[in-house]
């Protein structure tokens, strides 16, 4: 075992800060030997009461203990939420400490400025565990595919939605039942109406295209569907024909412009994504040299996503001089519309007809019906 030491801190001991600190101390000795150094868990940031825990003594209500201690290199944001984790990481990047999180709230809103408050001290925010949980996928898409054009990403990014879908589907849980599971799991956000409404599906995949560009997307911009109005009728006619409802997040890059959206769309039998079930993600990466990748794994819940933390966590500590150089600018929406343009084939019911399939059309060839998903190709 390595024979140094790095002293990090976590902030905020909810679902993933706990991973965290859990799986630091389980898998101590591979860690340390992954990062050249012993990672030890010096302080731990949380406003609710912890003292019968066994890391006791590491608990503190004070920010300012971990800000103002040059021992402390890395911290782990698990806070959630742009409001005091915003103020905390900006903080601790300003006094030079490396900053790794998992908060895709922060992140999609203000990466843009995090990462060059890093750039500016000379340290790292890292943010792996934002998109895909435990699943790898922004480091992938952006140094293994660093040879291509970036032409499409769809995806499976919600874990909670897709389990809510997928124990519909197999009619074993009603929705407010598969929400409620998905909340014990660990899976859902604090407010679980960002899973439901899309709206952490629409985080995610602004932080891709951010990556994948060099280009801020503001997640606003972003036309976002949720699986709200996903029923039970469609799941069942769709299930007839083999087929599945899972909610996609997306874009297209063409011609210089970006088609970005988040909404429920229709799998078919044979699809690569049709089998990604329960909290599970799986995303497609379209590059112009490599054609189709597909990465998936555990999208959700308190282990994986500390996987992913801790692999930052490392990354950090083995560039503690040398900034790893990820950002992107500004440069306005011109270039970033919806999907109403882009032409596939779709899933159509009105009132009191049966399902069908349509023939390849933009939005504005099914405005008339009252069910309309596209038929993810
Ligand atoms: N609520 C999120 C999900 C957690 O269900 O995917 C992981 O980002």
């Amino acid at each position: 075992m390595a024979s140094d030491k790095v002293f990090a801190a976590i902030m905020g001991y909810g679902i993933v800060g706990s991973g965290v600190a859990e799986v630091l101390n389980m898998n101590r000795d591979k860690i340390a030997s992954s990062a050249g150094r012993e990672l030890k868990l010096k302080y731990i940031l949380d406003i609710r009461d912890f003292s019968s825990s066994p890391m006791a003594e590491l608990f503190t209500k004070d920010f300012t203990v971990i800000e103002n201690d040059p021992e402390v290199k890395v911290v782990v944001e698990t806070i959630g939420g742009v409001g005091v984790a915003y103020d905390f990481t900006k903080r601790c990047l300003l006094s030079g400490k490396h900053v790794v999180t998992s908060n895709k709230e922060l992140v999609a809103k203000h990466g843009h400025e995090l990462l060059a408050i890093a750039a500016k001290n000379n340290v790292n925010y890292l943010f792996e565990a934002s998109v895909g949980g435990g699943m790898p996928i922004l480091r992938p898409m952006v140094t293994c595919l660093a040879a291509n054009e970036i032409e499409s990403v769809c995806g499976i990014v919600n874990g909670t939605t897709n389990f809510i879908l997928t124990n519909m589907r197999e009619c074993t849980m009603t929705f407010e039942d598969a929400l409620k599971q998905a909340q014990q799991l660990g899976f859902a956000e604090a407010d679980p109406s960002a899973d439901v409404e899309g709206t952490d599906a629409c985080r995610k995949i602004s932080i891709l295209a951010d990556l994948a560009y060099g280009r801020l997307v503001r997640p606003e911009l972003v036309q976002t569907e949720g699986i709200k109005n996903v029923s039970v009728r469609d799941v069942e006619i769709l299930r007839n024909f083999g087929a599945k409802i899972k909610l996609i997040a997306r874009f297209v890059y063409s011609g210089g412009k970006l088609m970005i959206w988040v909404a429920p769309h229709v799998l078919l039998p044979g699809h690569p994504l049709i089998n990604v079930e329960n909290a599970d993600n799986g995303i497609m990466v379209k590059g112009n040299a490599l054609g189709e990748a597909m990465f998936f794994g555990c999208g959700a819940g308190s282990l994986p996503t500390a996987s992913a933390v801790i692999a930052d966590m490392v990354d950090a500590v083995r560039h503690t001089d040398k900034r790893l150089d990820i950002g992107w600018t500004d440069c306005g929406s011109d270039w970033i519309s919806g999907g109403e343009d882009f032409i596939s084939r779709w899933y159509v019911r009105d009132e009191s007809g049966e399902g069908h399939i349509t023939s390849p059309t933009d939005a504005s060839g099914v405005s008339m019906h009252m069910v309309k998903y596209r038929i993810l190709e």
